[in-house]
């Protein structure tokens, strides 16, 4: 079956979900262990300090910020990550159609928060005519939206699109780069990146803004040297493409080359938590436009971020309540016990790190050690004898994950808790509502 390519798929206006006012009436003010759990609690004055500390960065390595809005899909967490104390940007990225209807409905473009998103993908063909019709919709504001591009039939085929459209306009792509993780994107040595030149450099249907690559491969730094040379290593890779493609410009004078400098474009949370000035001044290389980074997790944080050392546990805004519903004695490893919780795989994601299980449990010798959907197997990781270590049927325990982009995902709404508030983060402030879907 090959995709209808004209019909869109998903209607501006389905976009819905719990209605936030009625959940905030109903939770606010009430402390944590009255909610029915597993819950997922968001630390807004951690998730603010953490955007504060990425724009400090951000500002420090170059000269575009975006920031991906996929680890929470809200717009409370969007106005967050784009406005702080420290700087402002207006670029995103999405992974999805309705993280930019959401960012769109609430308003973040009408209000000029939002002028510049990024769907972050390379451009499926089925979805066009929908990133189009969002087009539409947000060019009056002054607002773009920019497409990933990475094979010359995506160029073809929105050429084959603008055809059809009375007055045909430019897309604007970024070309994605594979910097070595081969998740998505061409890597600029290979006969295929020279193929993907041609077509973009002779379309009249699309404009080329810049190289853009993830470093997904930065997640496995343990050091701020590795993580420095994750992000060197991204650099280059969407740096020598921006100079092939120059080169490629130079021996076709018949094509139309970029009428303002490339965007060079890197980044991933544990990358850009090493962009700083002294990162800057490192840089060798002979840089072939301007430079963008970008991030997404980082306002929230896990356990693999923290596995990465570049930040430690005070840092991480989020967690999963569950409560303990069974114990049993003597049932683990080495005769130790074992409880089972309410938090399974679908609370807590099924995605592993560089520490064994699916979450450690905040402040007791226990982890979370085995999953199947609704059920999780609590282990012991040390002794357990002090009371305060302990775990007992009824208890409610809170739960870091290994990677919240995957938790998040699976709840229909965040309870928000603040740490600098006089409740000290032990009562729900605020319910944030995230868009769901594709
Ligand atoms: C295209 C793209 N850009 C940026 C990011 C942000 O990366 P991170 O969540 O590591 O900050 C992602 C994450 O998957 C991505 O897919």
């Amino acid at each position: 079956m090959s995709a209808n390519v004209l019909q869109t798929t998903t209607p501006f206006d389905f976009i819905g979900g719990p209605d936030k006012e009625k959940l905030v009436a109903e939770f606010k003010g009430k402390p944590l262990n009255a909610l029915r759990t597993p819950a997922l609690v968001v630390d807004r004055a951690v998730f603010k300090k953490n955007c504060e500390l990425m724009h400090e960065n951000a500002k420090q390595w170059g000269d575009v910020f975006r920031a991906h809005v996929k680890s929470h899909k809200t717009a409370e967490g969007t106005r967050m990550q784009l406005v702080s104390s420290v700087d402002k940007t207006d670029a995103i990225v999405v992974s999805t159609l309705m993280e930019a209807y959401g960012v769109v409905r609430a308003g973040l473009v009408a209000d000029g928060t939002v002028k510049d998103i990024l769907y972050g993908l390379p451009v499926g063909l089925n979805k066009v005519q929908d990133l189009s019709s969002l087009w539409d919709e947000i060019a009056p504001f002054d607002a773009v939206i920019r497409l990933l591009v990475d094979h010359p039939e995506q160029v073809k085929f929105l050429e084959a699109f603008e055809q059809t459209r009375a007055q045909p306009r430019q897309w604007s792509v970024f070309i994605k780069v594979d910097c070595g993780s081969k998740r998505a994107g061409l890597q600029a040595n290979t006969p295929v990146f020279q193929e993907l030149l041609q077509a973009v450099f002779s379309s009249p249907a699309v404009s080329v803004h810049g190289f853009y690559t993830h470093g997904s491969s930065s997640y496995a730094s343990t050091s701020v040297s590795e993580a420095s040379s994750y992000l060197t290593i991204e650099l280059e890779a969407v740096n020598t493409a921006a100079g092939v493609a120059l080169e490629f410009l130079k021996s076709h004078p018949e094509l139309t080359g970029p009428s303002k400098p490339f965007v060079i474009a890197a980044g991933s949370t544990p990358s850009a938590h090493v962009a700083t000035a002294e990162a800057r001044a490192q840089i060798k290389a002979h840089l072939y436009g301007i430079l963008e980074i970008h991030a997404g997790n980082y306002p929230l944080l896990d356990l693999q971020q923290v596995n990465t050392s570049l930040v430690d546990h005070r840092r991480v805004a989020q967690r999963v309540l569950t409560t303990v519903v069974s114990y049993y004695p003597g049932r683990g490893k080495d005769g130790t016990d074992e409880a089972l919780c309410d938090a399974g795989a679908i609370a807590m994601s099924k995605d592993s790190g560089r520490k064994p299980g699916f979450g450690e449990v905040l402040g007791k010798p226990w982890s979370l050690g085995r999953i199947s959907q609704e059920h999780g197997v609590l282990t012991q990781t040390g002794a357990a004898e002090r009371e305060e270590d302990k775990v007992k049927v009824g208890d409610i325990v809170e739960i870091v994950g290994q990677h919240a982009c995957l938790i998040l995902a699976a709840y229909p709404w965040y309870y928000v808790v603040d740490s600098d508030t006089d409740s000290q983060g032990e009562v729900v402030e605020d319910v944030w509502v995230p868009w769901k879907g594709w």
